[in-house]
């Protein structure tokens, strides 16, 4: 550990202040130690303040800061292995400055004021103090000032309103159950204190405040120039991620915080749910209609009235006599049963329930101010409240799953994870409640609310997914929470909240989800049609369904009360273009399950914001020249579909959709587009999406769900254009067999010179053995004079389908094994 011991005095005497290490004066004289390179972290101590600055990468640097000494250092987001990993910092000054270098970022510290600059490698500044200090303590609490660049946008901070840009707006983060939110509502059910930042010279940066008090976050709201990072108390402890590209931080954030697991594949297709399906008879008589209309669908949700008078874990049985052969049933037909299971334990008078029995044997319950289980009101009435920091309530916590798992429920809910309090002002519980941490990693200790509420619906979901992993370990879990914090991407996906039926919301949503994903939280959705408000219109609900089929969850939920939404609801020819929709995303599940399985090794998004992927647009569409800054708008699903909707939806007018680069193609037609503006001129039954030239998507045969054997080839679309390349991944698609070797690992390219068109289908890797036969290629896009193809140097049996104008070809038996297999496709 280099440590730099620095008292009050001048500069000049700190010239010659000699540096030190802990334990004891080592070194060599004051600056002049050039440039020593340590992997250990560097600390310096002054009078203001002492400061820890550790290198974990060349391209991550982390800051903690106390006004004596550092703080604890413990974290809920970043484990131990992550915090404590190391690369080398070189020390070394600059004038009165310190500087520290990695391969990838300068730091340039201050020693009298702790006033930090952080540079790329290349020297242009990415972020700076914007007072002469580093950090201000107020009370228990304190404020980082940056100052903001005139061409700087702020993305991230998960599920916050007011559009994709974070600049010029001011968030709190405080979990909040925000019931019919709208664009301005602040906070929201969500805190994650992670920003990118990007600007549009293409330099990105990532900041992450590992702080999970209440905090603020104002871009240049109060002051137009300054950012102003404040909490309530915890830790100064952040972390700075160099790019260079927006991408490249994203994977950073996801290094640190951790990645989604790859989901069951189940999870990615269509989920209906409604508050409620109140009998088992309306549940089967759901899915049944979900079939006869050929609507494929792979979830069915229960909300809050399967249960005995609202209690989590029981059975109403008089309104479901035999769950169990209501799972049964709904799983022979390929629907998986996902139930409600909310975080409060009601607290009856009541021997015979056990969750609240077992629950109190272990003392598992928060305490109010005198000591007892605090209660508070909730759907049953007064409920107490599972201290999830404690990891033995944790463990007592999943054991409850154990009956539903039997039976062969496939996932769980976790909402109202605020927590979400009845007859409160606040809507939660008092600030001063007592929570207990005690967990490998931590030092025990008692905390208030004040400090833990934004941690419980993380630590909730993390105890059911832990839970479901223990009863089944081969099973991917799946747990859709309401409430997170930052890390909470490895134990559930979420969704936006109680939203409401109107075109403003279905705006709304795209750039929540989009910064959401850019926020560790790959799989997230919206409730399709709007959860409350007024019914939504036939056309809005279509145009609803359209979006969501391109979104990374995809589930139609709705309030009680409010008449039926579900996709056949309205006139027949809505029912026809919603089917069409979710029938397109089940034939692009291969091409999504990459993109999921990729998630889980990078931590990209599945839904992109545009300039996720072409940063170089951010100064175009900062500039007005597409909305993709405001509500609504393009984004990206993967790195090679465009999706465009209208960001009027409800308006008849034509708009402009600016594409990246000339040459994309149109997804329905497969035609190719010359230059990069289209005009669009809205269509119900039209989503404008466009694909990337150079794409090369793979898809199947259409199903009824994701769980049943398609029947047919795979298809390989290939979309000519530079840097052509796909890939593919598959699996069993629920177990962790994967992880023993059992997936398929396939990539394809495509070249195209003077004599044609040449695309390789690489080697296969990997064990499993999927369920295809037959590989169909699709060469879009018009090719002058025809398509010669041949495989493996011989003429392979081509054809020119009339129908889809396209070459297609079908590679039999052991073609598609694990030898490589070579298509040319010339003009002949
Ligand atoms: C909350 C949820 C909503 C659910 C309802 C009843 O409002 O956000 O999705 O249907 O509670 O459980």
């Amino acid at each position: 550990m280099f440590e730099l011991k620095f008292q009050s005095f001048g500069l000049g005497q700190w010239m010659h202040h000699p540096f030190r290490r802990l334990g004891g004066l080592v070194a060599l004289i004051g600056l002049s130690l050039g440039a020593a390179v340590s992997a250990e972290p560097f600390r310096l101590q002054t009078p203001q303040g002492v400061i820890e600055v550790t290198a974990l990468r060349p391209d991550i640097v982390r800051v903690r800061l106390g006004k004596a000494t550092l703080p604890v250092d413990e974290s809920f987001s970043v484990s131990p292995e992550r915090r404590h990993a190391t690369s080398p910092l070189t020390v070394s000054h600059d004038g009165n400055l310190v500087v520290l270098t990695t391969a990838a970022l300068v730091v340039r510290l201050d020693p009298q004021t702790l006033k930090m600059t952080v540079l790329d490698s290349s020297g242009s500044t990415l972020l700076a103090d914007a007072d002469d200090a580093d950090v201000a303590f107020r009370g228990q609490g304190f404020e980082l000032r940056k100052h903001i660049p005139a061409d700087a946008h702020y993305f991230g901070l998960g599920d916050k309103t007011g559009g994709l840009d974070r600049r010029g707006g001011s968030f709190t983060l405080w979990n909040t159950d925000a019931f019919l939110f709208q664009d301005y509502s602040d906070p929201l059910y969500k805190s994650v204190p992670f920003v990118l930042s990007a600007d549009e010279k293409g330099h990105a940066f990532g900041f992450f405040l590992d702080n999970h008090w209440r905090t603020r976050f104002d871009f240049g709201r109060s002051e137009r120039d300054t950012w102003v990072i404040g909490a309530e108390g915890g830790p100064v402890d952040y972390y700075i991620m160099a790019g260079p590209d927006p991408k490249a931080v994203v994977s950073a954030y996801g290094y640190l915080t951790g990645t989604p697991p790859l989901a069951p594949r189940w999870a990615l297709g269509f989920q209906q749910s409604r508050w409620s399906y109140p009998t088992e008879a309306e549940a089967r008589a759901v899915a049944g209609r979900l079939r006869s209309e050929h609507i494929p669908t792979d979830v069915l949700y229960l909300d809050i009235d399967y249960q005995d008078r609202n209690r989590p874990f029981t059975v109403d049985k008089a309104a479901f006599p035999d769950l169990a052969k209501l799972v049964h049933d709904l799983k022979a037909d390929h629907i998986q049963l996902v139930l409600i299971t909310d975080l409060h334990i009601a607290a009856p008078n009541d021997p015979a329930y056990l969750p609240f029995t077992s629950g109190k044997a272990i003392d598992a319950y928060l305490k109010d101010g005198a000591g007892n289980d605090y209660v508070g009101a909730v759907w049953p009435g007064p409920s107490v409240f599972p201290d999830f920091s404690v990891k033995t309530v944790r463990t007592w916590w999943g054991s409850l799953y154990a009956d539903f798992v039997r039976m062969g429920v496939a996932g769980f809910w976790n909402d109202m994870n605020e927590p979400a309090i009845f007859l409160t002002d606040t809507k939660t519980m008092p600030l001063s409640v007592v929570h207990r941490i005690e967990d490998a990693g931590f030092s025990p200790r008692k905390a208030t609310h004040l400090e833990m509420h934004n941690l419980v619906g993380m630590l909730n979901s993390q105890a059911t997914f832990e839970g479901l992993l223990k009863l089944e370990p081969d099973q991917r879990p799946f747990v859709l929470t309401r409430a997170s914090f930052a890390g909470g991407q490895k134990y559930a996906a979420t969704w936006t909240g109680d939203n409401s039926s109107s075109f403003a919301q279905l705006n709304l949503a795209t750039s929540q989800l989009t910064n959401l994903g850019l926020s560790g939280f790959a799989y997230v959705g919206d409730d399709i049609g709007g959860f409350a408000g007024a019914v939504p219109s036939p056309d809005l609900l279509t145009r609803w369904i359209e979006i969501g089929a391109f979104n990374p969850i995809f589930r139609d939920h709705s309030q009680k009360g409010k008449a039926r939404q579900e996709p056949w609801v309205g006139p027949p020819e809505h029912l026809a273009i919603r089917r069409h929709y979710i029938e397109e995303r089940y034939r692009l599940m291969p091409y999504i399950y990459h993109l999921a399985e990729e998630n889980s090794r990078t931590g990209l998004p599945l839904m992109r914001p545009v300039f996720l992927e072409y940063p170089q647009t951010l100064g175009r569409l900062a500039g007005g020249g597409q909305p993709d800054f405001g509500l609504g708008g393009p984004f990206l699903f993967g790195p090679d579909l465009l999706v465009a909707p209208s960001a009027t939806p409800e308006s008849p007018g034509a708009y402009q959709v600016v594409l990246p680069s000339p040459g994309w193609y149109d997804y329905w037609t497969g035609e190719r587009l010359a230059g990069v503006s289209v005009t669009e001129v809205p269509r119900l039954d039209r989503l404008p999406v466009f694909v990337r030239p150079g794409a090369i998507l793979v898809k199947q045969p259409l199903t009824q769900s994701l769980t049943e054997t398609p029947q047919g080839p795979l298809e390989v679309h290939v979309y000519p254009g530079p840097d052509c390349h796909g890939e593919l991944y598959w699996d069993d698609g629920v177990s962790y067999g994967f992880q023993r070797g059992a997936f398929l690992r396939q990539d394809f390219t495509c070249k195209s010179d003077a004599t044609g068109l040449s695309v390789d289908l690489g080697a296969r890797r990997g064990a499993y053995v999927p369920w295809w036969k037959t590989v169909q290629v699709i060469v879009h896009g018009k090719v002058a004079g025809g398509v010669k193809i041949t495989v493996n140097g011989r003429a392979a049996p081509a054809r020119f389908d009339d129908a889809s104008q396209a070459w297609r070809i079908d590679l039999a038996g052991d073609a598609v094994g694990p030898t490589e297999i070579k298509l040319m496709a010339t003009a002949p």
